[in-house]
């Protein structure tokens, strides 16, 4: 393989530029020449590529965001726009492909795959929710922003007796609110993957109060798909506690990679490369039981994603 590119799709994930510099630097290593294609499947189909070489990746590594941008496209989603696609990597003479990104991007790595382009895709995305890898690059980064975000809420919402409310991302995936409202000890998690009663979460914040407990933190996670403002009223209402809510956003995005994130990284960019280089296509690289791994694309997107139910019940359990 002479030329391989690399492309990041998708909502952007700490992590992103360390996953681009390590597959350039293991490209470069072994006499392969990397093309970067900017703005994801957009680039691809407009032609916004340019080789990068060592220095293109130097002082990345600890970057939030991806300096080959990102984006959602429509258009590749399209016959027409794949077509273009293939036409643009038949142009430029690229061979294999590195696909940085969540479920959508990958779709995308696979309908090039069947259509001849070696193609791998590496783990991105802050919601935690592809089934066949423990862990996606940003995740770990996104849950110590969500922590740092409970500390500090927890510290006014003690001063002023307050309950709150904090929203996080994930998309259909609990993870980011799981495993943030266990290390921040929050009286409850709210998950799409586990029902939940109201009366329940009501409960829990008068018997803290009962017992001198000054505040509550209530993690809420966006799939569940209602409303953390009218939750808020509600609870409120039940309990006369008051609650406030905090959405926090597109912070949980952005921000140095944590040293794990940038480990992960740099082992699935090698893999990523090694992988092309062995002349592998259509898989995926992520981490099982603290190993890095490769699947068969196909196969990664059809496994049904296991909650963490252990994890959920210990959070009830360490919040009585
Ligand atoms: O997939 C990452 C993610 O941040 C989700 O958690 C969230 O639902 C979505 O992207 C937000 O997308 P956008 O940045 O396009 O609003």
């Amino acid at each position: 393989m002479k030329t391989i590119g690399v492309l990041t799709s998708g909502g952007d994930a700490p992590g992103m530029n360390a996953a681009i510099r390590a597959v350039v630097r293991a490209g470069i290593y072994n006499n392969i020449k990397v093309m970067g294609i900017e703005r994801g499947y957009n680039g691809l189909i407009n032609g916004n590529i340019k080789e990068m070489n060592l220095s293109s990746v130097a002082d990345i590594i600890h970057r939030g965001g991806t300096v080959l941008k990102t984006a959602r496209c429509e258009e590749f989603k399209t016959e027409e726009g794949r077509k273009k696609a293939l036409n643009v990597l038949k142009v430029f003479g690229i061979e294999g492909l590195v696909v940085i990104g969540g479920d959508g991007s990958f779709t995308g790595a696979q309908k090039l795959s069947e259509a001849g382009i070696k193609t791998i895709g590496i783990p991105g995305t802050i919601d935690n929710d592809l089934a066949y890898t423990d862990y996606t690059i940003g995740f770990d980064t996104a849950l110590n922003t969500v922590l740092d975000a409970i500390t500090k809420i927890r510290d006014t919402s003690a001063s002023h007796g307050r309950a709150n409310i904090v929203e996080v991302m994930g998309r259909h995936c609990g993870d980011i609110a799981l495993y943030a409202g266990l290390a921040g000890g929050a009286e409850s998690v709210i998950v799409p993957e586990e029902e939940f009663s109201i009366d329940d979460v009501c409960r829990k914040l008068i018997q803290g109060r009962s017992r001198g407990k000054l505040h509550s933190i209530i993690m809420l996670a966006e799939g569940i798909g209602g409303n953390a403002f009218e939750l808020g009223k509600e609870i409120e209402e039940v309990t006369g506690i008051e609650t406030k809510v905090t959405v926090l956003g597109h912070i949980q995005r952005g921000g140095n990679p944590s040293a794990f994130d940038r480990i992960l990284a740099s082992k699935l960019g090698a893999k990523a490369v090694s992988l092309l280089i062995e002349g592998k296509s259509g898989r995926v690289v992520g981490m099982k039981d603290h190993k890095i791994i490769d699947m068969d694309i196909h196969e990664a997107l059809s496994m049904e994603r296991q909650f963490d139910k252990e994890t959920y019940k210990l959070t009830k359990i360490l919040s009585i």
